[in-house]
């Protein structure tokens, strides 16, 4: 029988511990969809390891391998176009996606940001940066968002946040850890609830 799961291309930076708890999610049914393909803008990335581990295909993305941006992204989007991909699950990844991506994938494209947006967002607000701006500040609760992606780096409609407390002897490591796991909990869960409907996207 066919396999009717929706096709989900997940993007990558860095580790991919969010991809492999993704990966995990379809396996143990928590998550009804199929990760078609993983794209990357670093060949080093680890995500790209565990994608190939899992079976699932790879794209190399490189702006700067191609003529012109235009190009680019019409690499990009028949790669999307050839997997069948209905879904973009931002997962680590650093660029901002082309914004035909963003247009054909309207309310489709999801990332997750290790604080509590709209707070400690924005371009260069990533990985320590955003751990040590919430331990600079103070701030007594940092979390999890995720978010639909649109043109501006993290300002897309918020679709689900979890708080975790920040110690007084967090370090950005220690805070770091205790927010990813949360992130490997939540992120399937919303990506179901996305899939299925269940929320109402302005
Ligand atoms: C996560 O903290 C995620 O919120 C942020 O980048 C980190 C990626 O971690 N956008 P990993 O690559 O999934 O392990």
């Amino acid at each position: 029988m066919a396999d009717s799961r929706p096709r989900i291309a997940v993007f990558v930076s860095g580790g991919g511990s969010n991809l492999q708890s993704l990966i995990d999610a379809t396996r143990a049914g928590v998550l009804h969809a199929e990760i078609a393909l993983v794209v990357s803008n670093l060949r080093k990335a680890y995500g790209l390891q565990r994608a190939k581990d899992a079976g699932i295909d790879r794209f190399v993305y490189k702006v700067k391998k191609y003529a012109s941006p235009e190009e680019a992204s019409a690499a990009l989007q028949e790669q999307l176009r050839e997997h069948g991909i209905e879904y973009i699950a931002l997962a680590g990844y650093l660029k901002l996606l082309p914004a035909e991506v963003v247009a054909t994938f309207r309310n489709k494209i999801t990332n997750i940001h290790p604080a509590l947006l709209p707070k400690f967002g924005g371009k260069g607000m990533y990985g320590h940066h955003v751990h040590e701006a919430v331990l600079a500040a103070g701030e007594k609760e940092s979390g999890v968002t995720i978010h639909l992606v649109d043109e501006i780096y993290d300002n897309g409609q918020i679709l689900d946040q979890v708080k975790v407390p920040v110690e007084a002897e967090d370090t950005p490591e220690s805070l770091a850890s205790r927010v990813l796991k949360q992130e490997h909990r939540l992120y399937p869960r919303v990506l179901q609830k996305l899939i299925k409907g269940e929320y109402s996207v302005d």
